[in-house]
């Protein structure tokens, strides 16, 4: 088993991908902190954990509130002793983001605050409690890489500020050998995309474009996430992996 006697935290684990990660470092014998400002969501995922013989515990956290998120980390490292992981999964994709021409400034505001500054906040409190061999892995997008005539421009420049951050820190914590990298999930077939399908056509089109001819599956990310973490992966920091079935390198 690759994480076992681990620590790992993943934030918005009652969510999709969050889910999927959080079993799937499980069944590798880490013991999983979930953290989600959906609290019956989380503890969904964990109860789901722990009927399969994992170790998971839930945590009400939203990774915009400093309180919240300096509380349960120090929470974690009293309860665990050390966090070897911290998947920074915590996101969201507003229907209501599109071009910047037609800026929704409240949008743009909500998307920085839990993409980006969430995000930072969770690698300040944590960081701390991870020691030597340890990683974090921060959620991107195949959007950070591309345009597109449906835009989504304060999602895509929020993923593409994760990268950015994810290269400046693997620079400051691999004197620690704390490695730092990025996943950059193409287009995974979960509820909330669904809905920026309005047909079937639509849904089609999408499809069309991805060379491997399927949608990604949460459980694709999840491997992928186990790799990043665990020790499969020992010399690559500062690495923005695009997994996205072969949509980013289709030239149509
Ligand atoms: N689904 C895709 O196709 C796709 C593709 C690329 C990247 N991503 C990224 O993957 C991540 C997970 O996406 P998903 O599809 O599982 O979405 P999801 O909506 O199913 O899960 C996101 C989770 O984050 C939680 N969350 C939202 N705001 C929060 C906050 N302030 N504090 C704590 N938790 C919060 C939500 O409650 C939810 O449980 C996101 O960062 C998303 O941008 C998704």
């Amino acid at each position: 088993m690759l994480m076992e006697g681990k620590v790992a935290v993943v934030t918005g684990g009652g969510g999709m991908l969050g889910s999927a990660i959080g079993h799937r470092l499980a069944r590798e014998g880490a013991t999983v902190a979930l953290l989600d400002v959906a609290l019956d969501k989380v503890r969904n995922t964990a109860e789901g954990i722990g009927r399969e013989g994992g170790l998971a515990v839930a945590f009400h956290c939203d990774v915009t509130n400093t309180q919240d998120v300096r509380g349960v980390m120090e929470g974690i490292q009293r309860q665990y002793g050390k966090i070897d992981a911290l998947v920074n999964n915590a996101g969201i994709m507003p229907h209501r983001d599109h071009s910047v021409l037609e800026m929704d400034e409240a949008v743009w505001h909500q998307i920085y605050d839990i993409n980006v500054h969430g995000l930072a906040l969770c690698l300040k409190f944590g960081l701390p409690h991870m020691p030597d061999g340890s990683a974090v892995l921060n959620m991107s997008s195949f959007v950070a890489f591309m345009g597109s005539s449906n835009p989504q421009e304060a999602y895509g420049a929020s993923k593409g500020a994760i990268i950015a951050l994810t290269r400046s820190l693997a620079v400051q914590c691999g004197p620690r050998n704390i490695r730092v990298n990025a996943l950059c999930p193409g287009p995974i077939l979960t509820p909330h995309v669904e809905g920026f399908f309005p047909t079937e056509e639509a849904k089609a089109i999408r499809l069309s474009r991805i060379p491997l001819g399927r949608f990604g599956r949460p459980e694709d990310v999840a491997s992928a996430a186990l790799f990043f973490v665990s020790d499969q992966s020992s010399w690559i920091t500062g690495q923005a992996l695009l997994l996205d079935g072969g949509i980013s390198v289709n030239y149509f």
